[in-house]
């Protein structure tokens, strides 16, 4: 058991790197400290418990971590007593090396670990040291009731972790595990609660969300689910991140049509656009089957906003290749993509391909899909002018509180003059003018 007295007046900070799923995962850390007496702080320097909720997708993230750990004062100022610990997916592959790389961490928790955390924290403030938990019991969720929300209009939550799939260049099933569905009234009365505090939109998280799946047999699918959820009195707006293509059938073009609270964006992961390179990166489809995906998508009557991840420079991915990727962007016309150079990851089934592409190759043919896709954007932007649109008012630009910024059902930012009494509303705004990655709009007084 946890001494509460002892950790009364203990402060934590958490730095999280990565995907919304860590995101969501240190707010639910958070509640879990909070409930062990601990309080958050939003100055590194005062934290007696320093978290690093860590990304291990590509070896970027591995080092910038590893940079963090090596400069623990200069980066947060952090106390010479304080308590270190590692979460999340470097944490979960590097398991006990990490106390050899970075002598100063007192504790290591896996992705799948979280639930044991007050034991884990306990042992932590008694002094023990190198304590780690790694295992990835298969039956475990993190079930945390979470208070605590970055943005308090907009909130994650989780219906599905892990991975069955395999992708040959990917961690996630080694870190996450395989894939575990949280049962539909856990997610239900999660998502009741959540209107009722007042919260505007929910995204639903998962690593192949639509994969979801009753355990109880109460809802036959992922769509049905959205149905379900879609039926919460009081909801406003749905959205859900990411879906794998393959499982991805046309009734979910029906939802979208049906239930306008159901958000007409779906980010839908190709990696590729060429059918030899999607088989060896073994993501079962082909560029044809995807393309017919798009299709059913875009014969919808309302306008689905399509976003999808790229890798350029997979091992062996030829000029030609690369031209069937640039070939689809431009078929697809896709809204916004997130782009990559392949990063090989020890442990993958791609780490020992050979046929590797150079670094400056890769770093060319990332350049040319950017600026390929910026041309789309511009284009499609441009298009936006003169129109209304729906925004949820979730913050204030870059450019100061006077400017606001919102989100459209299709995930497109509006920056507009506003006042910050907006904030978590949802207005009308005119779009005037556009840029890349954003628009420009005024807000249409009622
Ligand atoms: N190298 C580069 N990008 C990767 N991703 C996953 N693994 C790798 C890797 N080894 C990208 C994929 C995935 C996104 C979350 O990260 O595009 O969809
Ligand atoms: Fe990784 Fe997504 Fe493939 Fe799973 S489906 S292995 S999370 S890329």
């Amino acid at each position: 058991m946890v001494d509460l007295k002892l950790s009364k007046e203990k402060k934590f900070f958490i730095e999280t790197f990565g995907c919304q799923m860590n995101q969501h995962d240190s707010e639910k850390v958070a509640e879990a400290l909070i409930n062990l007496g601990y309080s958050p702080t939003p100055t590194s320097s005062e934290a007696d418990l320093l978290l690093l909720n860590t990304c291990n997708i590509r070896e970027k993230a591995n080092q910038k971590v590893f940079s963090r750990l090596g400069a623990l004062h200069q980066t947060y100022g952090a106390k010479p007593d304080a308590k270190i610990g590692l979460l999340g997916c470097m944490a979960q592959m590097e398991a006990d090396n990490i106390f050899k790389k970075a002598p100063r961490v007192d504790f290591v928790v896996g992705s799948s670990s979280y639930s044991f955390l007050p034991d884990l924290i306990a042992r932590v403030e008694k002094g023990e040291r190198k304590v780690i938990d790694v295992s990835q019991d298969t039956d475990r969720l993190f079930e945390i009731n979470t208070q605590t929300r970055k943005n308090p209009y907009k909130a994650f939550v989780t219906i599905m972790e892990g991975c069955n799939r395999f992708c040959s260049f990917c961690v996630v099933p080694y870190t996450r595990g395989p894939e575990r569905s949280r049962p539909t009234q856990h997610i239900l009365s999660e998502i009741q609660s959540l209107v009722n505090e007042g919260f505007q939109e929910v995204t639903l998280l998962g690593q192949t969300v639509n994969s979801w799946t009753d355990s109880q047999g109460q809802v036959n699918c992922f769509t049905d689910l959205l149905k379900r959820l879609a039926e919460v009195r009081g909801i406003r707006r749905i959205r859900f991140t990411s879906p794998h293509p393959n499982d991805f059938c046309p009734d979910i073009v029906d939802v979208i049509e049906n239930f306008p609270v159901v958000c007409n964006h779906i980010h839908l992961p190709v990696q590729s656009g060429s059918t030899r390179v999607l088989c060896r990166m073994k993501r079962d489809y082909t560029r044809e089957l995807y393309l017919q995906k798009v299709e059913f998508l875009r014969k919808s009557k309302r306008e689905i906003a399509l976003s999808t991840d790229i890798i350029v420079g997979f091992p062996g991915e030829t000029q030609d290749d690369f031209e069937e990727t640039l070939s689809l962007v431009e078929l697809v016309d896709y809204d916004s993509i997130f782009s990559f150079k392949y990063s090989p990851r020890p442990g993958t089934e791609a780490f020992s391909f050979a046929e590797a592409v150079s670094e400056e190759e890769k770093s060319r043919r990332l350049q040319v899909l950017q600026q390929f896709q910026r041309k789309i954007q511009l284009q499609r932007n441009s298009k936006m002018v003169g129109k209304r649109y729906e925004v949820l008012v979730d913050g204030s630009s870059q450019r100061g509180t006077k400017t606001l910024a919102g989100r459209t059902t299709q995930n497109k930012i509006i920056n507009f003059p506003g006042s910050q009494e907006l904030l978590g509303k949802l207005v009308e705004v005119q779009v005037t003018n556009f840029l890349p990655n954003s628009l420009q709009g005024e807000l249409v007084e009622c």
